[in-house]
């Protein structure tokens, strides 16, 4: 079976990855996973729980979904056990259409992050999910994406910046997204303006 077929794509393919500490412990985490005609990276932010994991066993799953709300969850809190299944012994998501296993190997590193090569190990398709573009859905994502790097920033002038923005994610989401979409929106902006 082919990457390809998992729904990974050429380009950045928004998933979340699951991964486990040496001592056992799951995590999961909003990633992209870079593709090139026909290789596999991951850029990962050293303060990341993903990255200690990655560093510490060498492999991570890239779990493929559309379920906004799995994403923001996965981005600021802990998924519970109740989320996971086991796939040859690694965690992935149980909601997911597809589960790629993939080996790790560094490829690059800088001060900040982490360039790892990856190798697919195991391929899983659960489902082949048909999906029209959805304006609220892509605006998620992006508002997921600015509210972690407001995280990240200390310069307020740049916090209240991203929060603009993230305003305007907002509006797209609330005159095109679904009720999944707007739930996940509630919950960022629980988080981040309220
Ligand atoms: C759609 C999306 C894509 C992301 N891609 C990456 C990425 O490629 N690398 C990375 O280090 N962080 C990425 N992030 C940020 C991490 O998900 C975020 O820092 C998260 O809190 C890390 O969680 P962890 O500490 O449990 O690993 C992304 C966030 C979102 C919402």
């Amino acid at each position: 079976m082919n990457v390809r077929e998992t729904g990974i794509d050429e380009g950045i393919s928004e998933v979340i990855v699951t991964t486990r500490s040496a001592s056992g412990t799951f995590n999961a985490a909003p990633i992209g996973i870079i593709t090139t005609t026909n290789e596999h990276f991951v850029k990962l932010y050293k303060s990341s729980r993903t990255f200690i994991n990655v560093q510490e066993t060498k492999k991570l799953a890239a779990n493929v979904t559309s379920d906004v709300v799995l994403f923001v969850k996965a981005a600021f809190d802990d998924l519970g056990e109740s989320h996971y299944s086991s796939l040859s012994g690694f965690p992935v998501l149980k909601e997911a259409n597809s589960w790629i296993i993939f080996q790790a190997a560094l490829a690059e590193k800088s001060t900040e992050y982490s360039l790892f090569q990856l190798t697919p190990l195991t391929i899983v398709i659960n489902r082949k999910e048909l999906k029209a573009i959805n304006r609220g859905l892509n605006a998620v994502i992006e508002a997921t994406i600015l509210a972690t790097r407001y995280l990240r920033v200390n310069d307020e002038r740049e916090k209240e910046e991203l929060k603009k923005q993230m305003e305007r994610y907002a509006e797209i989401v609330e005159k095109c997204g679904g009720h999944r979409e707007k739930e996940a929106m509630g919950i960022l902006e629980k988080k981040f303006f309220k």
